[in-house]
């Protein structure tokens, strides 16, 4: 039959080799633009799941942000930003007509050592952290500090200043804070360590990003953020939002939803996954959560190429000819950086003299042109699939939103997107692909600003509220 005759041809040009690591893992990554299409088509329902409050791996948390600024917020203000591995505490200036400045600034890192203690380790190392702030630039017309917390991690908000967290992610394990109001556990820290200072409102990364885009262009509706994990915020209709209390539905309007989407996948087959991704997974301190974060962020896209390359160590696919000299331990986890992936797709050079130096401080010496060949595939073969994915998760949040306007603004931050060469080209593509609309561009560094531009609506909501 023909399909005998054809099956005969494909083995005589592969030459009856047998399929080889490397085009098993590239299949495998790969995903067809029908996969796509389904990937997105899943992702929608759990996100019409998540706003009913149905069991869904996307967990669609109500903000309470329910207004995008007006750019005639006017005061100073103060960020702290808990994101992935900084904390960042900023002073930010609102001049009343569209424009901010960041009057000081400092950046600590969090040691490893607080993402794994308790609760009051953790909260009282940051509070240490805004006590390091001076207080002469303090704004008397504002009758006080302001702060926004910006808490990069999933809370049940009960309202804008409240919220308890739901799981930790992003390597955090921290004991105490699951089921605790986290803005309850700072104040409690800035009390021991005898300072005043108002919260006015818990924020999602995501939504910081969003309302900080929003108060350069009001056209934009989504804020995502490709970092250290992944998630996005967008603007959803409060009559949408049905797991709400009906007296909240009843006032119309919008809410900022931070949709959580890195937790998609979790709970089921949605997600294409191939045995590195388990092998991630299985390593990680939150097992069989954010599934579709493990396939995304930069917390895990260098683990997953030292994956495949110890694969294709193992069964001879790269650097095993004579003279080169492998001097790391393949088998460390997390000893390849996510950096190295960007690092290597700037490589346009005809030897590779780039991937070469990765190579080198990698601990790899001496290869050969065809290993680094490999080596920059298997790279663009892991950030082509996180670009896709990222693209069907816009896709069925645009999808939601219901807006065919090409003018819809998405923004996004994070070092994935800031920093890979081709993160971006790869994501249109993958739009183009699912046939969106829609401008993507950088909002950077807008998580602190939009917790500050938040903290103060919610400074002014609560003064008309006991006016
Ligand atoms: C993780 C957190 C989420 C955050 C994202 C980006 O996915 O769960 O809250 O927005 O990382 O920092």
């Amino acid at each position: 039959s023909a399909g005998f005759v054809g099956y005969k041809l494909e083995s005589e040009l592969l030459g009856f080799k047998p399929r080889s690591v490397f085009s098993d893992l590239t299949s495998q990554f790969s995903l067809t633009g029908s996969q796509m299409e389904e990937i997105a088509t899943h992702f929608f329902m759990e996100m019409r799941r998540g706003l009913q409050g149905i069991e869904s791996s996307i967990r669609m948390l109500p903000s309470y942000v329910t207004e995008i600024p007006t750019s005639r917020e006017k005061g100073v203000y103060y960020a702290l930003d808990l994101g992935g591995t900084n904390f960042r505490v900023s002073r930010f200036t609102f001049d009343g007509m569209g424009s901010a400045s960041i009057t000081d600034e400092r950046k600590y890192t969090v040691p490893d050592s607080k993402m794994t203690g308790t609760a009051e380790e953790l909260f009282d190392f940051l509070a240490e952290c805004v006590a390091s702030l001076d207080t002469s630039a303090d704004d008397a017309s504002t009758g006080g500090r302001f702060y926004g917390f910006t808490f990069s991690f999933p809370t049940q908000q009960t309202a804008i200043d409240r919220g308890t967290l739901i799981s930790w992610t992003k390597g955090f394990n921290t004991t105490g804070v699951v089921d605790h109001d986290v803005v309850e556990l700072l104040r409690d820290a800035f009390k021991r360590r005898g300072f005043e200072g108002d919260i006015t409102a818990l924020v999602n990364d995501t939504v910081g990003t969003l309302i900080s885009a929003a108060y350069t262009d009001p056209r934009t509706h989504i804020g995502v953020i490709l970092g250290t994990g992944t998630n996005a915020a967008y603007r959803e209709k409060v009559e949408n939002i049905l797991k709400l209390p009906k007296e909240i539905r009843d006032r119309g309007g919008e809410m900022i939803i931070n949709t959580e989407w890195g937790n998609f996948g979790s709970n089921g087959k949605m997600l294409p996954s191939t045995d590195v991704d388990r092998e991630i997974d299985d390593n990680s301190r939150n097992k069989g959560q954010q599934l579709l974060e493990k396939m995304i962020s930069g917390m895990y896209l260098g683990e997953m190429v030292r994956l495949c390359l110890v694969r294709m160590y193992d069964s001879g696919e790269i650097w095993s000819e004579p003279g080169v000299e492998v001097k790391a331990d393949l088998r460390k986890p997390n000893s390849f950086l996510s950096r190295y992936l960007s690092d290597i797709e700037y490589d346009m050079s005809e030897q590779l003299h780039i991937v070469h130096r990765v190579e080198k401080t990698f601990g790899v010496e001496g290869s050969t042109l065809e290993d680094r060949i490999k080596l920059k595939e298997i790279c663009g073969m892991i950030i082509q699939r996180a670009a896709n994915l990222t693209a069907c998760a816009i896709a069925a949040c645009i999808r939601q939103i219901g807006s065919q306007d090409s003018d819809l603004v998405v923004g996004i931050d994070g070092s994935v997107f800031e920093h890979h060469p081709s993160f971006r080209q790869r994501l249109s593509a993958g739009l183009g692909e699912l046939a969106v609309q829609c401008n993507v561009i950088l909002a950077k560094d807008g998580s602190g600003q939009g917790a500050a531009l938040i903290s103060h609506g919610a400074l002014i909501a609560r003064e008309k509220l006991t006016s």
